[in-house]
């Protein structure tokens, strides 16, 4: 996860900044999917001007960046791979910080609204992720995911750090840690604006050209292919939950 987490959104900050900032949400987006996805999500948190709103496991920013433009608010982000919080700050000029979500720098209380894309599927600790996400909102506050499960045991090759759960246990996991679930949906991962893939794409074809030869390319090539295939295959399916904090 270093390579495709770390090395890979350095890269990606590289290639925006040389191919222009129209080019950042679609590069930013590319792990959690879609606008139709953040659309969703937006709307069932009820972002509105003024909120609070944290991005947990914000990867390079794209979706902070895209709820910024969308819905008048500024999220902080939070993101454990400092080249990825470095690219957040430089494309979208947002408050990051290097964090764990199992181990946020916020108080109690400090957020109206969080959302977590990708995220829970990347680490053993979902307990403590969900917890941590509890305790940073208010009583009320609105919680979004984005979550890759597996209902079925899948076939290998796994992407290696991945550790998918159940839709029942992510479920599960939000009652115990104190979240009523106020929807959910499967995600289009493909409902984007054409241009959005075409400028994502240009950032991809600029990373290969200026490192396609780093052992860290084909090495997070190769685990987000694995993804993909999981994703193509429906074994792994992303899966769209809002939740209120009671
Ligand atoms: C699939 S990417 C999604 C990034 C971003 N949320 C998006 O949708 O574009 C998963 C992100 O989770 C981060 N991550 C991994 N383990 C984490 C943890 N325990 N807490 C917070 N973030 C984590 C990774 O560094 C990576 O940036």
């Amino acid at each position: 996860m270093e390579s495709e987490f770390g090395t890979v959104a350095g890269w990606t900050e590289e290639a925006v900044l040389a191919l222009g900032p129209e080019h950042a949400v679609p590069a930013g987006c590319r792990g959690s999917g879609s606008e139709g996805a953040l659309r969703w999500l937006a709307d069932a948190l009820a972002v509105r001007p003024g909120d609070r709103v944290l991005d947990s496991g914000a990867g390079v920013g794209g979706p902070a960046g895209w709820l910024a433009a969308e819905r008048g608010v500024r999220p902080v982000c939070a993101e454990p791979m400092a080249p990825a919080v470095h690219a957040g700050r430089t494309l979208f000029g947002l408050p990051s910080v290097v964090a764990l979500s199992q181990a946020l720098p916020f108080a109690d209380d400090a957020f109206d609204a969080a959302w977590c894309l990708g995220v829970l599927c990347t680490t053993e600790e979902k307990a403590a992720l969900v917890a941590e996400l509890r305790r940073v909102l208010v009583d009320g506050g609105r919680l979004g995911l984005l979550v890759f499960v597996a209902d079925e045991p899948l076939p290998p090759p796994l992407p290696e750090g991945n550790s998918f759960p159940t839709s029942d246990e992510v479920s599960r996991l939000l009652g115990e840690a104190g979240f009523r679930v106020t929807g959910t949906a499967e995600a289009d991962l493909a409902d984007s604006p054409p241009e959005w893939k075409a400028r994502a794409d240009a950032v991809d074809a600029e990373v290969q050209r200026r490192h396609g030869d780093d052992p860290a390319w084909a090495e997070a090539e190769e685990q987000s292919g694995r993804v993909g295939r999981l994703l193509g295959s429906g074994a792994l399916r992303p899966r769209l939950v809002s939740a209120v904090a009671t």
